[in-house]
């Protein structure tokens, strides 16, 4: 790369002659999102993968988001700018340990959280996101036994909701489950009058003394239609810029975690491997590209399918 190139013109360049398309979810870095044709939540991100017309999807996201929009597209040419942002949620769950999981338990629907690689989507009934989780496990029958897979804060959180209960994988996320109770609490004396609102990845004892729970597009509306004017956001950093992009005069305070990092929130580090460098490159290189075996392909479509009708 030349030490003087632009990278928001050349990406804005490429965009144009290839007719491609970028997607960004909100914890990516700042300039990524403000780049980008469409930024979103992991559902808004799936739709819109399955509805654009463009030729190449440029993910900024990590690798199971870029999979699930190849699997919804497969005639278009899926990239993501760094192979390596991989998910601690979906590297939980491999195929060979679910798959026998699964085995044992035959009579059970299968549920997974999109936070999975194609081949658990595969072996999967229907998948969720955080944001229609709770509609998609009370769409199926009450007698009908489930497995919830890979995040064991989520199932706990949707036992709690729906009622019902779940054979549940252990897998968490390594960001959500950094946040700290004590330093939350203390935060939160210091201001009282901020709303502490939460991801669903987050723990129970995070959970509890949250006002609001949701995904990461339900947290952002929540603090644009709230009246309340400072609010404590338990996820990953990365949405704060957008929080503050659309929502200017309120406060948005980041929830602390456990160990002072850099920052004193949590970031994902795979998230925050996706760089305006790499975008370009990928751009210009056309890879690295998502390329899926079409057996595991067709065989996750079906459960990613039920949820887009679901949603
Ligand atoms: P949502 O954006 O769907 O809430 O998901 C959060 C997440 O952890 C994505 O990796
Ligand atoms: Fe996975 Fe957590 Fe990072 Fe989301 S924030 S990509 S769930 S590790």
């Amino acid at each position: 790369v030349k030490p003087d190139t632009d990278f928001v013109n050349e990406i804005n360049r490429l965009r144009e002659e290839k007719n491609a398309v970028i997607l960004a979810h909100y914890y990516q870095f700042p300039e990524i999102q403000d780049i980008a044709d469409f930024v979103g939540d992991s559902l808004g991100l799936a739709q819109q993968a399955a509805e654009t017309d463009a030729d190449i999807i440029v993910f900024a996201g990590v690798h199971f988001m870029a999979e699930t929009a190849k699997v919804l597209s497969p005639e278009k040419k899926v990239l993501l700018p760094d192979l390596k942002a991989g998910c601690s949620l979906a590297d939980s769950c491999t195929p060979e340990e679910f798959g026998a999981f699964v085995k044992q338990h035959p009579d059970h629907v299968v549920v997974t959280y999109v936070n999975c690689s194609a081949e658990i989507k595969a072996l999967s009934d229907i998948v969720c996101t955080s944001s229609n989780a709770v509609k998609i496990i009370n769409s199926i029958p009450k007698d009908q036994p489930i497995i919830f897979a890979p995040d064991v804060n989520l199932g706990k959180y949707l036992i709690k909701e729906t009622g019902r209960d779940m054979l549940l994988w252990s897998g968490a996320c390594m960001v959500h489950e950094a946040f700290s109770i004590d330093k939350l609490l203390a935060a939160h004396q210091k201001h009282p009058n901020a709303k502490i609102i939460a991801h669903p990845e987050s723990e129970s004892h995070i959970l509890k003394v949250a006002t609001f729970i949701g995904s990461t597009a339900k947290l952002i509306d929540y603090v644009k239609n709230d009246p309340a004017e400072e609010f404590i956001v338990a996820t990953e950093a990365g949405i704060l810029h957008q929080m503050s992009k659309e929502i200017p005069h309120k406060k948005i305070i980041a929830a602390p975690a456990y160990e002072e990092n850099k920052c004193a929130c949590s970031e994902c580090g795979y998230m925050k491997m996706n760089t305006l460098q790499k975008l370009y490159l990928c751009m210009e290189y056309e890879q690295p590209e998502i390329i899926l075996p079409e057996d595991i392909r067709i065989k996750a479509l079906r459960p990613i399918e039920r949820m887009l009708e679901l949603s």
